[in-house]
């Protein structure tokens, strides 16, 4: 099956969050089953400066009257698959990120940037493919590439059937409807059963719409956005398409997350043997400005740091944590304001809290690793990751009972248990769940097992790649 997977960022090219690992992780599992996957990009500068021998495989005008963009072909680092890329400088090489500028603020003509990937999705899926290759599946993941669907529904001729993936309902991507015209939709589509939420042109809602299938990234949060609380004001629809909607687990890419191999560690460990964890705990101790102390609970954070993580919750308990003998080590960039407390308390509790804004993917791995125990609070999670990074490293998480976080970590008290799991976002909570796990840290031999326990789960893509050729083939 030919299947185009359509997405805003892509690891080891350009990463923001978990959407980049899926998107580097899932196509080339998809590959491993045997089909003719490829991946369309954007053409940002660090795209284009990473890819190696890009040949250009079309020119032509995206929309009428806009300059010419090119699509260059070339081929992911490390893997075979193949991957377009959108190269329009003008709209994509701007420094530093993908959707913000320098204040965090957004790109003010973000729907044309996204607009314009999502109309050459669908003609990669329709007998105008500009490139010879038409795809039978357009995968299309969160707002950036919501569009795609609604121009290949909006097609006379035959087309790709597609395929949305929401990888968090909270960013939707709803514009000025004075958007419609430049991005060559119909007045007729700017209605509820089309384009239309509550008054915006609604990349997202035009996906959700017009998509062949939904799929959400964890089957728990497929369920909870079909509710007022969490569904973003698109429950609604959803519940409506309630049989189009699915949620498959993400899976993790086991190479790249591997403490057998692991280049970034100082020393390298599997379930066989953890003692060299210890050794990857004093670099990281060391590097970060750590007290070097082996005994002390190092607690580990790495993330994005927004209301979503939870992490203001964990502010309130740490002072108690920190005078019970942990350390903290924080990685994350995000609210200024977040980013501010938390440099705050490193400096009130020196070589007891350490941290990193900044985003840096070695120091990434060497937390995962490095950390005792692993923190993710959020307040809803559509999937997560770095809880399944926690586990296979041998770094229980504590996790809140939310999205891909309830379906991916079992707590302790469960004889296959991998980690720490509390309902409520409430401080004092954390707080007791996370002494829970220090507490179990110290005792020693009921921890191992939870390490172990987590590091022997299967968390690879090879069940959910299934599964999502599976729905290709049920709609193509
Ligand atoms: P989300 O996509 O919501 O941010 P995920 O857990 O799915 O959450 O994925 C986050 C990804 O981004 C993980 O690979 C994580 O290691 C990475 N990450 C987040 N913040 C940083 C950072 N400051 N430096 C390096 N990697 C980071
Ligand atoms: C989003 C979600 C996260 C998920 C990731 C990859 O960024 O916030 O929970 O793991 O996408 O699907």
């Amino acid at each position: 099956m030919k299947i185009l997977f359509v997405t805003s960022e892509v690891h080891p090219l350009i990463k923001t969050g978990g959407l980049a690992d899926v998107s580097g992780a899932l196509p080339a599992a998809l590959q491993g089953l045997g089909q003719d996957v490829r991946l369309l990009v954007p053409g940002y500068t660090q795209v284009l400066e990473k890819l190696e021998n890009k040949r250009t495989v079309a020119t032509f005008a995206v929309f009428s009257g806009q300059p010419e963009v090119k699509l260059l072909s070339a081929k992911m680092p490390h893997t075979e698959v193949p991957v377009y890329v959108l190269d329009a400088p003008q709209y994509f090489c701007r420094v530093p990120g993908p959707y913000q500028y320098e204040l965090g603020g957004d790109w003010p003509d973000n729907a044309m940037r996204f607009g314009m990937l999502s109309r050459v999705a669908a003609l990669l899926g329709s007998d105008a493919s500009p490139v010879g290759w038409r795809a039978d599946i357009v995968h299309c993941n969160d707002w950036q590439t919501g569009l795609a669907p609604a121009y290949l529904q909006l097609m006379p001729t035959t087309h790709a059937r597609t395929v949305m993936t929401i990888h968090n309902m909270a960013f939707q991507g709803n514009f000025d409807r004075d958007w419609l015209a430049p991005l060559e939709l119909p007045q007729s589509c700017f209605d509820m059963h089309g384009v239309e939420f509550h008054g915006y042109l609604s990349f997202l809602k035009a996906g959700l719409h017009y998509a062949d299938r939904i799929v959400t990234v964890s089957p728990t949060y497929a369920h909870e956005i079909q509710t007022t609380e969490m569904g973003y004001g698109m429950q609604g629809l959803l519940k409506v398409r309630n049989g189009d909607v699915s949620g498959i687990l993400n899976g993790i890419d086991e190479q790249e997350w591997n403490p057998a191999t692991d280049p970034y560690l100082a020393a390298r460990y599997d379930s066989s043997d953890l003692a060299p964890k210890a050794t990857v705990k004093r670099e990281l101790q060391q590097r970060v400005g750590l007290e070097n102390n082996e005994r002390a609970p190092l607690l580990g954070v790495v993330s994005r740091l927004t209301y979503q993580k939870g992490l203001d919750l964990l502010l309130e308990s740490l002072p108690k944590l920190l005078d019970g003998g942990a350390q903290l080590v924080v990685l994350g960039s995000g609210e200024s304001e977040l980013e501010r407390r938390y440099q705050h308390l490193a400096q009130r509790y020196p070589g007891r809290v350490s941290v990193t804004v900044r985003f840096d993917e070695g120091l990434s791995h060497q937390v995962m690793a490095g950390a005792d125990i692993f923190l993710m609070p959020s307040r809803f999670e559509p999937c997560g990751l770095n809880q399944m990074y926690g586990m296979r490293y041998g770094t229980p998480p504590v996790v809140r009972r939310t999205g891909g976080l309830a379906d991916s970590v079992i707590d302790a008290q469960a004889a296959d248990g991998t980690g720490f799991v509390f309902e409520e976002a409430d401080a004092s909570v954390l707080y007791r769940t996370v002494e829970r796990a220090i507490e179990c840290y110290r005792d020693g031999k009921d921890f191992r097992r939870i390490q172990l326990n987590g590091m022997r789960r299967d968390v690879g893509w090879a069940g959910s790649a299934q599964r999502y050729l599976e729905l290709y083939r049920k709609i193509a």
